[in-house]
């Protein structure tokens, strides 16, 4: 038997609903707030995300699938939807052509990680971007934006830190006082973490490693670094939530995996979900477009994981019986021609209808309409084909009459 491949997953009929449910969720909260559906290719050129994400990150240096194509182009499936519509934004002129861009996305993702409970190497996001705005009230858009879509999904319990990653100059201050830091440690530092410090000495702050954390607790604190912009514009972010009723912790350590971020950055957590607690994340990114080649656009977004939210969301979810309005049962498969004939005009009247494709006897096929909690049946029998009429039986309250073929027009109206 050949199976998926390791860390992909089949979305099967019996769990569809809840991606339709929540599909629709994504669909329906970002246009309101005036986001629009944004759909780039499931591959880019390998520097889109080389370029944006850091070489040195997690991301790029181990998750990234990335092939040689046949002409001899490096190709990578997207590992995140943010640089992609960095791209597509730049390549198509959108942002010039008003001066807020807002943008939604909802697809698949590839990341070559050690699969586990919520961590697959396909998975989907749903995120949302907002382009054009320099000001901290397209960050906190962006976040009650999100918080939203948690809540009319139905999830009130998760933790949403915050941090900031300030200015430039903020980020070149506090880069040198943790090189400082962490170079007394640094023989006690992991293998990972001293590569680090070398090349991304903020990376080191998202290190999972016991050692590592021991080290990270007592290292300079970026909030004590940050110059009266970097101040301003987080405060800003913490008033416009606050006003909102939107909780939130202050997480100084809280830096995310990939480079291209300034400002406010921001991580979703459950308790629900064990280890790999973080169901979404985002922040800003001013300097991306430019790294990309475009013209400076200030942006602002994030992204959810919708594996980990639909493991939050699963106890909230019933089983749903497949059902229908009709059911056609015919007692001899001479008469399966009337009765396509009649699920087929039920239908374009927008009935659901099933019909037995088995040739089962009467008895079989009226156990199935049971199966299909069938509200109505219809039954070609012997007696009533010769005199050209069905019986409709109502499952509800049992009663039943005959109809004529001629009078099909009965059951639409
Ligand atoms: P990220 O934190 O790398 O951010 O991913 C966002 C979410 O995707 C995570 O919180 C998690 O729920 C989900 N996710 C990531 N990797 C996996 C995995 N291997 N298996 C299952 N779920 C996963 C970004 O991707 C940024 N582009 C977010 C952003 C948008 N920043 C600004 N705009």
């Amino acid at each position: 038997m050949i199976q998926s491949i390791r860390g992909t997953k089949d979305i099967l009929p019996t769990e569809i609903n809840k991606w339709h449910y929540i599909e629709d969720i994504f669909h329906r909260v970002s246009n309101l707030f005036g986001y629009n559906e944004l759909r780039t290719p499931i591959f880019e050129k390998t520097e889109v995300f080389s370029r944006s994400i850091g070489e040195t990150s997690d991301i790029v240096n181990k998750e990234m699938y990335t092939f040689t194509d046949k002409g001899g182009e490096s190709i990578t499936l997207r590992p995140e939807m943010t640089a992609a519509l960095v791209r597509s934004v730049i390549q198509h002129q959108l942002a010039e052509q008003s001066s807020i861009l807002r943008l939604w996305y909802f697809g698949p993702f590839f990341r070559y990680e050690r699969p586990q409970k919520g961590r697959l190497r396909q998975f989907h996001q749903y995120g949302a971007e907002c382009l054009g705005s320099p000001y901290p009230e397209a960050d906190a858009e962006v976040i009650i934006l999100a918080d939203l879509i948690l809540k009319t999904c139905g999830i009130y319990d998760y933790d949403l830190l915050i941090n900031t990653l300030g200015t430039n100059q903020t980020r070149i201050r506090y880069r040198k006082a943790l090189v400082e830091y962490f170079q007394k440690f640094k023989n006690d530092l992991s293998e990972d973490s001293k590569f680090r410090l070398e090349t991304n000495p903020l990376r080191i702050l998202d290190s999972k490693d016991t050692g590592d954390l021991e080290i990270i607790k007592n290292s300079p604190n970026i909030l004590d670094y940050l110059d009266e912009e970097s101040l301003n514009h987080f405060s800003k972010v913490q008033d416009y939530l606050k006003y909102n009723n939107i909780r939130f912790t202050i997480t100084s350590q809280l830096v995310r995996g990939l480079d291209y971020y300034c400002h406010t950055v921001f991580e979703f957590r459950s308790k629900k979900l064990g280890a790999q607690d973080s169901f979404g994340g985002g922040g800003r990114y001013d300097g991306l477009f430019e790294q990309l080649g475009g013209k400076k656009t200030p942006a602002v977004g994030f992204a959810m994981g919708v594996e980990r939210l639909i493991l939050i969301l699963d106890n909230l979810f019933k089983q749903t019986k497949d059902s229908c309005d009709y059911y056609i049962a015919c007692s001899n498969p001479e008469f399966i021609k009337v009765g396509i004939g009649i699920q087929k005009k039920l239908i374009e009247n927008n009935f659901s209808t099933r019909i037995d494709l088995m040739r089962r006897s009467l008895k079989a096929q009226l156990r199935e309409a049971n199966k299909y909690n069938a509200k109505y049946v219809i039954i070609i029998g012997d007696l009533e084909f010769k005199n050209q009429k069905f019986i409709l039986k109502d499952m509800q309250n049992g009663t039943q009459k005959e109809i004529s073929f001629d009078d099909i027009e009965f059951l639409v109206k």
